[in-house]
């Protein structure tokens, strides 16, 4: 009989989830947890690099578990934790630093991406503005993994390379520490299709870092408002118009039900259905999926919810493991 393979993922407490959050990695990961074992955690160690506001980190480590809770899911199948409970991570990352290479880390894409910002703005230093956390993020990323003998993790597609380094870490540990211990090799389960990456309301990747997002449980008057900002052109009411080119459309695939965005397809395709048609039905489709769920997120989000209990018990269930892990590490590297 096949091992079961283990399913985690992560996702950073720095506000609200949104509706790529969702399509990237929330629902696939729900609907692994269904036969998988699996673990899902907040990582709100790796938002300290972006929030430096302590009432908004509390905050939103409890937004982001009741997001996960309102969304599905099953707290006695799936282990749901805060990454900050489970301090094996942190020792592993020191483990794992003292075998990776530095000229791994500067390839980074986010790490890139900072310098490159700093080059088109002339700033000399194109280290300015970079903390340790941010580079050394794709090291601890690769700790949450291994800690908890990981096989499948399902992340959006902008995860790729994060989940690349963590099987090269892996692998310089293994090949310096198989004899005593290895570790598994992961890898990413990335949803399928080119169009994986949900655009936001500037028609650019959804993503909390460009304010481009529609967070997953607003009132309906704000979602409704968020849904008319997307941008459209100027074609008419009458004319045909190419679904595929409209975010509106990208983003109704993603949610409706293939008879209804096939429907829909069709009456674009022949005039008729103009821009603010499409709209509406698209806020009707995410009202219709949110709009139940919010109600158990707002009472998930009451202090005196059983949310904290269900984190106490994940926090507790995540350390057995890792300190399983940690145990073997330190007898493999000759820490005793
Ligand atoms: P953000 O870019 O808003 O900060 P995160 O980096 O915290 O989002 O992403 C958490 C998870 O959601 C990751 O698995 C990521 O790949 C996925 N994800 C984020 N944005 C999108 C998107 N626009 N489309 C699909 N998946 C996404
Ligand atoms: N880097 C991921 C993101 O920004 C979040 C994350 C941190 C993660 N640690 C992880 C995802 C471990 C999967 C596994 O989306």
């Amino acid at each position: 009989m096949a091992a079961t393979k283990t399913y985690l993922t992560g996702i950073q407490t720095s506000g609200m989830p949104h509706l790529g959050n969702y399509i990237g990695a929330i629902r696939p990961a729900l609907e692994a947890a269904r036969e998988h074992d699996s673990m899902y955690f907040l990582a709100d160690y790796h938002s300290l690099n972006s929030v430096r506001d302590p009432a908004k980190l509390r905050h939103d480590v409890r937004s982001v578990a009741a997001t996960w809770l309102a969304c599905g899911l099953d707290p006695e199948r799936t282990v749901l934790y805060r990454q900050s409970s489970v301090p094996e991570v942190f020792e592993l990352a020191t483990v794992l630093g003292a075998v990776t290479a530095k000229g791994l880390m500067n390839r980074a894409h986010a790490y890139k991406a900072a310098r490159d910002r700093n080059a088109e703005a002339g700033v000399e230093d194109l280290d300015a503005g970079v903390n340790m956390g941010l580079f050394n993020y794709p090291v601890l990323m690769a700790a949450d993994i291994l800690v908890m003998e990981a096989d499948i993790v399902p992340v959006g597609r902008d995860q790729r390379q994060h989940i690349e380094y963590t099987a090269d870490i892996a692998g310089s540990f293994n090949h310096l520490y198989g004899a005593g211990y290895a570790f598994p090799v992961p890898e990413g389960a990335f949803p399928e299709g080119e169009s994986s990456l949900l655009p936001g309301i500037d028609g650019r990747k959804m993503s909390k870092s460009y304010d481009n997002h529609i967070p997953l449980f607003l009132p309906e008057n704000r979602l409704k408002k968020l849904v008319r900002r997307i941008p459209t052109d100027s074609t008419p009411v009458e004319d045909p118009k190419d679904p595929d080119t409209s975010a509106v459309f990208q983003l109704l695939e993603h949610f409706a039900d293939a008879d209804r965005t096939a429907a829909v397809r069709k009456r674009l395709e022949a005039g008729g259905m103009g821009w603010g048609e499409l709209k509406n039905e698209l806020f009707d489709v995410l009202n219709g999926i949110f709009g139940p769920m919010r109600e158990r997120y707002d009472a998930l989000m009451e202090p005196d919810s059983e949310l904290d209990a269900i984190l106490e018990d994940g926090a507790e269930r995540a350390r057995a493991r890792a300190r399983a892990t940690m145990a073997k590490v330190r007898s493999a590297i000759g820490i005793a």
